[in-house]
Protein backbone atom coordinates (compact mmCIF):
# COMPACT_ATOMS: atom_id res chain seq x y z
CA UNK A 1 0.00 0.00 0.00
CA UNK A 2 1.45 3.35 -1.17
CA UNK A 3 1.23 5.96 1.50
CA UNK A 4 -0.32 9.38 0.68
CA UNK A 5 1.51 11.91 0.13
CA UNK A 6 0.02 14.37 1.94
CA UNK A 7 -0.05 13.30 5.23
CA UNK A 8 -0.95 16.52 7.02
CA UNK A 9 -3.95 17.56 4.74
CA UNK A 10 -6.80 16.47 7.53
CA UNK A 11 -9.37 15.58 4.96
CA UNK A 12 -8.32 12.40 5.14
CA UNK A 13 -6.59 12.34 8.43
CA UNK A 14 -9.07 9.32 9.17
CA UNK A 15 -7.14 7.02 6.27
CA UNK A 16 -3.75 8.65 6.88
CA UNK A 17 -4.10 7.94 10.62
CA UNK A 18 -5.30 4.19 10.46
CA UNK A 19 -4.72 3.32 14.27
CA UNK A 20 -7.87 5.55 15.69
CA UNK A 21 -11.31 4.55 16.94
CA UNK A 22 -12.56 6.69 14.23
CA UNK A 23 -10.71 4.75 11.72
CA UNK A 24 -11.90 1.29 13.65
CA UNK A 25 -15.84 2.95 12.46
CA UNK A 26 -14.86 3.35 9.05
CA UNK A 27 -14.20 -0.27 9.19
CA UNK A 28 -16.77 -1.52 10.15
CA UNK A 29 -19.03 0.42 7.99
CA UNK A 30 -16.99 -0.94 4.76
CA UNK A 31 -17.64 -4.39 6.31
CA UNK A 32 -21.45 -3.49 6.62
CA UNK A 33 -21.41 -1.99 3.13
CA UNK A 34 -19.36 -5.11 1.96
CA UNK A 35 -22.14 -7.49 3.83
CA UNK A 36 -24.56 -5.73 1.76
CA UNK A 37 -22.94 -5.52 -1.57
CA UNK A 38 -22.16 -8.90 -1.75
CA UNK A 39 -26.20 -9.67 -0.70
CA UNK A 40 -27.47 -7.03 -3.20
CA UNK A 41 -24.84 -6.75 -6.14
CA UNK A 42 -24.45 -3.84 -5.31
CA UNK A 43 -21.88 -1.60 -6.07
CA UNK A 44 -22.38 1.85 -6.66
CA UNK A 45 -23.13 4.14 -3.74
CA UNK A 46 -24.01 7.68 -2.99
CA UNK A 47 -23.89 10.23 -0.29
CA UNK A 48 -25.98 12.88 0.49
CA UNK A 49 -26.97 15.30 3.64
CA UNK A 50 -29.92 17.18 4.94
CA UNK A 51 -27.75 20.55 4.39
CA UNK A 52 -24.20 21.69 3.18
CA UNK A 53 -21.27 21.06 5.22
CA UNK A 54 -22.54 17.99 7.30
CA UNK A 55 -19.18 15.89 5.82
CA UNK A 56 -20.29 13.97 3.00
CA UNK A 57 -17.30 14.77 0.93
CA UNK A 58 -14.83 14.19 3.81
CA UNK A 59 -16.90 10.76 4.79
CA UNK A 60 -17.12 9.25 1.21
CA UNK A 61 -13.63 10.09 0.25
CA UNK A 62 -12.35 8.33 3.32
CA UNK A 63 -14.76 5.29 2.90
CA UNK A 64 -13.44 5.01 -1.05
CA UNK A 65 -10.26 5.17 0.27
CA UNK A 66 -10.58 2.19 2.80
CA UNK A 67 -12.63 0.13 0.45
CA UNK A 68 -9.38 0.59 -1.77
CA UNK A 69 -7.46 -0.62 0.65
CA UNK A 70 -8.70 -4.01 0.49
CA UNK A 71 -7.17 -4.15 -3.00
CA UNK A 72 -10.57 -3.35 -4.80
CA UNK A 73 -10.38 -1.00 -7.20
CA UNK A 74 -12.11 1.78 -6.31
CA UNK A 75 -13.44 5.17 -8.24
CA UNK A 76 -15.02 8.20 -6.53
CA UNK A 77 -17.20 10.75 -8.58
CA UNK A 78 -17.70 14.44 -7.64
CA UNK A 79 -21.43 14.36 -8.39
CA UNK A 80 -21.48 17.35 -6.50
CA UNK A 81 -21.47 20.18 -9.58
CA UNK A 82 -22.33 22.92 -7.19
CA UNK A 83 -19.56 23.06 -4.72
CA UNK A 84 -16.98 20.24 -6.17
CA UNK A 85 -14.71 19.37 -3.44
CA UNK A 86 -13.01 15.65 -4.12
CA UNK A 87 -10.44 17.61 -6.12
CA UNK A 88 -9.22 19.55 -3.24
CA UNK A 89 -9.34 16.17 -0.91
CA UNK A 90 -7.15 14.14 -3.36
CA UNK A 91 -5.27 17.34 -4.93
CA UNK A 92 -5.53 16.84 -8.33
CA UNK A 93 -6.47 19.16 -10.96
CA UNK A 94 -10.18 20.02 -11.84
CA UNK A 95 -9.73 21.24 -15.59
CA UNK A 96 -11.11 18.11 -17.20
CA UNK A 97 -14.04 15.62 -15.15
CA UNK A 98 -17.59 14.79 -15.09
CA UNK A 99 -19.11 17.57 -16.69
CA UNK A 100 -16.94 17.31 -19.80
CA UNK A 101 -18.61 13.62 -19.93
CA UNK A 102 -22.27 15.37 -19.37
CA UNK A 103 -21.59 18.39 -21.95
CA UNK A 104 -19.65 16.95 -24.43
CA UNK A 105 -19.44 13.26 -24.40
CA UNK A 106 -15.62 12.71 -23.58
CA UNK A 107 -14.28 9.39 -22.69
CA UNK A 108 -14.78 9.18 -19.05
CA UNK A 109 -11.33 7.22 -19.35
CA UNK A 110 -9.54 9.92 -20.39
CA UNK A 111 -10.84 12.36 -17.76
CA UNK A 112 -10.29 9.98 -14.81
CA UNK A 113 -7.05 10.45 -12.81
CA UNK A 114 -5.15 8.29 -10.03
CA UNK A 115 -5.30 8.83 -6.63
CA UNK A 116 -1.91 8.70 -4.07
CA UNK A 117 -3.75 6.19 -2.91
CA UNK A 118 -3.46 2.77 -4.65
CA UNK A 119 -6.48 0.91 -6.20
CA UNK A 120 -9.01 4.34 -6.09
CA UNK A 121 -9.37 6.76 -9.11
CA UNK A 122 -11.33 9.95 -9.01
CA UNK A 123 -13.41 11.27 -11.66
CA UNK A 124 -13.64 15.16 -10.59
CA UNK A 125 -16.35 17.59 -11.61
CA UNK A 126 -14.64 19.58 -13.78
CA UNK A 127 -15.65 23.07 -14.50
CA UNK A 128 -19.11 23.72 -12.57
CA UNK A 129 -21.23 24.01 -15.57
CA UNK A 130 -24.53 26.81 -14.95
CA UNK A 131 -27.50 23.93 -15.01
CA UNK A 132 -26.25 20.58 -13.58
CA UNK A 133 -30.08 19.14 -12.73
CA UNK A 134 -30.34 19.36 -16.29
CA UNK A 135 -27.32 17.93 -17.84
CA UNK A 136 -28.03 15.17 -14.92
CA UNK A 137 -31.27 14.31 -15.87
CA UNK A 138 -30.38 13.86 -19.92
CA UNK A 139 -27.57 11.95 -19.13
CA UNK A 140 -27.46 8.40 -19.85
CA UNK A 141 -26.32 6.92 -16.84
CA UNK A 142 -26.28 3.25 -17.62
CA UNK A 143 -24.50 2.99 -20.31
CA UNK A 144 -22.07 5.42 -18.18
CA UNK A 145 -22.00 3.05 -15.39
CA UNK A 146 -21.76 0.14 -17.07
CA UNK A 147 -18.44 1.44 -18.91
CA UNK A 148 -17.03 1.72 -15.50
CA UNK A 149 -17.89 -1.66 -13.98
CA UNK A 150 -15.47 -3.22 -16.48
CA UNK A 151 -12.88 -1.38 -14.58
CA UNK A 152 -13.97 -0.96 -10.85
CA UNK A 153 -15.31 -3.10 -8.24
CA UNK A 154 -17.06 0.13 -6.10
CA UNK A 155 -17.72 3.23 -7.60
CA UNK A 156 -18.66 6.49 -4.57
CA UNK A 157 -20.70 9.44 -5.93
CA UNK A 158 -20.46 12.46 -4.09
CA UNK A 159 -23.56 14.70 -4.16
CA UNK A 160 -25.11 17.54 -3.25
CA UNK A 161 -27.40 18.40 0.08
CA UNK A 162 -30.42 16.12 -1.20
CA UNK A 163 -32.96 19.47 -1.43
CA UNK A 164 -31.46 19.88 -4.68
CA UNK A 165 -32.48 18.81 -7.95
CA UNK A 166 -29.31 17.10 -8.93
CA UNK A 167 -29.54 14.41 -5.94
CA UNK A 168 -32.23 12.62 -6.15
CA UNK A 169 -31.86 12.40 -10.21
CA UNK A 170 -28.41 10.45 -9.07
CA UNK A 171 -30.09 8.54 -6.17
CA UNK A 172 -31.96 6.42 -8.38
CA UNK A 173 -29.08 5.25 -10.73
CA UNK A 174 -27.03 3.95 -7.28
CA UNK A 175 -27.17 0.69 -5.84
CA UNK A 176 -27.72 2.23 -2.19
CA UNK A 177 -27.59 6.19 -0.41
CA UNK A 178 -25.70 6.91 2.17
CA UNK A 179 -27.12 9.29 4.25
CA UNK A 180 -24.48 11.78 6.39
CA UNK A 181 -25.65 13.35 9.36
CA UNK A 182 -23.39 16.29 11.73
CA UNK A 183 -24.71 15.08 14.58
CA UNK A 184 -26.06 18.29 17.49
CA UNK A 185 -26.41 20.60 14.33
CA UNK A 186 -29.19 18.99 12.03
CA UNK A 187 -32.83 18.16 13.01
CA UNK A 188 -34.56 14.91 13.59
CA UNK A 189 -37.66 16.22 11.56
CA UNK A 190 -34.83 17.73 8.47
CA UNK A 191 -32.97 14.19 8.39
CA UNK A 192 -36.58 12.34 7.91
CA UNK A 193 -37.14 14.84 5.28
CA UNK A 194 -34.11 14.29 3.35
CA UNK A 195 -34.55 10.05 4.03
CA UNK A 196 -38.03 10.63 2.28
CA UNK A 197 -36.88 12.73 -0.63
CA UNK A 198 -34.02 9.92 -1.11
CA UNK A 199 -37.20 7.33 -0.87
CA UNK A 200 -39.05 8.63 -3.30
CA UNK A 201 -36.55 9.08 -6.17
CA UNK A 202 -37.07 5.05 -5.66
CA UNK A 203 -33.32 4.43 -4.21
CA UNK A 204 -32.04 2.89 -1.03
CA UNK A 205 -31.18 4.18 2.19
CA UNK A 206 -28.59 1.60 2.94
CA UNK A 207 -26.91 3.56 6.04
CA UNK A 208 -26.86 6.69 8.17
CA UNK A 209 -23.29 7.78 8.89
CA UNK A 210 -23.33 10.31 12.31
CA UNK A 211 -20.50 12.70 11.73
CA UNK A 212 -19.29 15.86 14.16
CA UNK A 213 -20.06 14.17 17.01
CA UNK A 214 -18.84 16.16 20.18
CA UNK A 215 -15.40 15.07 21.68
CA UNK A 216 -15.94 13.38 25.55
CA UNK A 217 -13.49 12.02 27.49
CA UNK A 218 -14.13 8.70 26.94
CA UNK A 219 -14.51 8.51 23.52
CA UNK A 220 -12.19 9.17 20.60
CA UNK A 221 -13.77 11.13 17.42
CA UNK A 222 -12.82 12.02 14.04
CA UNK A 223 -10.35 14.90 13.50
CA UNK A 224 -9.91 17.93 15.91
CA UNK A 225 -9.78 21.22 13.54
N1 LIG B 1 -16.17 15.01 11.90
C1 LIG B 1 -15.65 16.18 11.57
N2 LIG B 1 -14.98 16.91 12.46
C2 LIG B 1 -14.47 18.08 12.13
N3 LIG B 1 -14.56 18.65 10.91
C3 LIG B 1 -15.22 17.96 9.98
C4 LIG B 1 -15.78 16.68 10.23
N4 LIG B 1 -16.37 16.25 9.08
C5 LIG B 1 -16.18 17.22 8.16
N5 LIG B 1 -15.47 18.23 8.68
C6 LIG B 1 -15.09 19.47 8.03
O1 LIG B 1 -16.30 20.17 7.76
C7 LIG B 1 -16.18 20.86 6.52
C8 LIG B 1 -17.30 20.42 5.60
O2 LIG B 1 -17.06 19.06 5.25
P1 LIG B 1 -17.43 18.54 3.81
O3 LIG B 1 -16.90 19.45 2.76
O4 LIG B 1 -17.06 17.11 3.74
O5 LIG B 1 -19.01 18.71 3.93
P2 LIG B 1 -20.09 18.53 2.80
O6 LIG B 1 -21.28 17.94 3.46
O7 LIG B 1 -19.51 17.80 1.66
O8 LIG B 1 -20.39 20.04 2.40
P3 LIG B 1 -21.13 20.55 1.06
O9 LIG B 1 -22.59 20.35 1.29
O10 LIG B 1 -20.73 21.99 0.99
O11 LIG B 1 -20.62 19.74 -0.08
C9 LIG B 1 -14.79 20.57 5.97
O12 LIG B 1 -13.91 21.60 6.32
C10 LIG B 1 -14.41 19.28 6.68
O13 LIG B 1 -13.02 19.16 6.78
MG1 LIG C 1 -19.29 18.28 -0.33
Amino acid sequence: MRKVKNKDDKKLTVFTQRNTAIAEQFRIIRTSLQFLAEKRSAKRFMVTSSASGEGKSVVIANLAAFFAQQEKRVLIIDGDLRRPTQNEIFQVENYYGFTDILKDGVDVRKVIQKTEVENLDVLVSGIVPHNPAELLASFDFETFFAELDVDYDFIFVDAPPAILADTPIIASKVDGVIVVVALHSVKRSKLEQTIRSVRSAGANVVGIICNKAKRTKKTAYYYKQ
